[in-house]
């Protein structure tokens, strides 16, 4: 599965179909300024999952996307989201796996993010990938006139061999 699928680094000439991309996965849209600043940010990076890798479509949304940052000797995953029609193909397993990798080559030995509690298929992505809880922030994520608490979550990461 996926095979045709490419991940890679964002671009500056991706940020503006990046953008759209995010509208399709979640309610509180980031623009492409917004997405732009979060990149600017120190040890900030971003990789995406290209539909066609031979035939590199400018014009085409990507497939899926994530948006990390890493400082201190950790990572933190800000956001990651896959095209609702491409979901369920791990393409959200492969930009994970990608983030940690650059993650580790850039010194960290752990990644965090935070997932809404009701939010199941998050949560069985990051549970199959080794994250576990390490924190609870009640009420953070709003519903409509409802409040969702967040679940902080944590992975250790691999340290690199050291070098010979
Ligand atoms: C979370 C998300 C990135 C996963 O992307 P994906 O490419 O579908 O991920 P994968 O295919 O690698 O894995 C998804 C896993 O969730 C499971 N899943 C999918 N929908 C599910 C659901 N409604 N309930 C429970 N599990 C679900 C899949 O079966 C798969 O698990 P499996 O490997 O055991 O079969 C994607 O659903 C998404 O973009 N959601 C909206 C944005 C979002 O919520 N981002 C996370 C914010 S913290």
């Amino acid at each position: 599965m996926g095979t045709d699928i490419a991940i890679r680094s964002v671009r500056a000439d991706d940020l503006k179909r990046l953008a759209a991309l995010h509208a399709l996965c979640f309610e509180e849209a980031w623009d492409a300024a917004s997405l732009a600043r979060l990149l600017a940010m120190p040890g900030a990076f971003a990789f995406l999952a290209a539909p066609d890798p031979a035939n590199d479509n400018p014009e085409a949304l990507p497939l899926g996307f994530i948006l990390a940052r890493v400082g201190g000797g950790e990572a933190e995953i800000l956001t990651i989201g896959v095209d609702p029609a491409a979901r369920g193909r791990e393409i959200g397993r492969r930009l994970l796996e990608t983030a940690a990798s650059a993650a580790v080559a850039a010194g960290a030995d752990a990644l965090f993010l935070e997932v809404a509690e009701d939010n199941a298929a998050a949560l069985r992505l990051y549970e199959r990938f080794g994250f576990y809880l390490v924190g609870m922030r009640p009420a953070y994520y709003t519903r409509g006139a409802a409040r969702v608490a967040a679940r902080t979550l944590k992975c250790d990461l691999p340290s690199l061999p050291p070098v010979s």
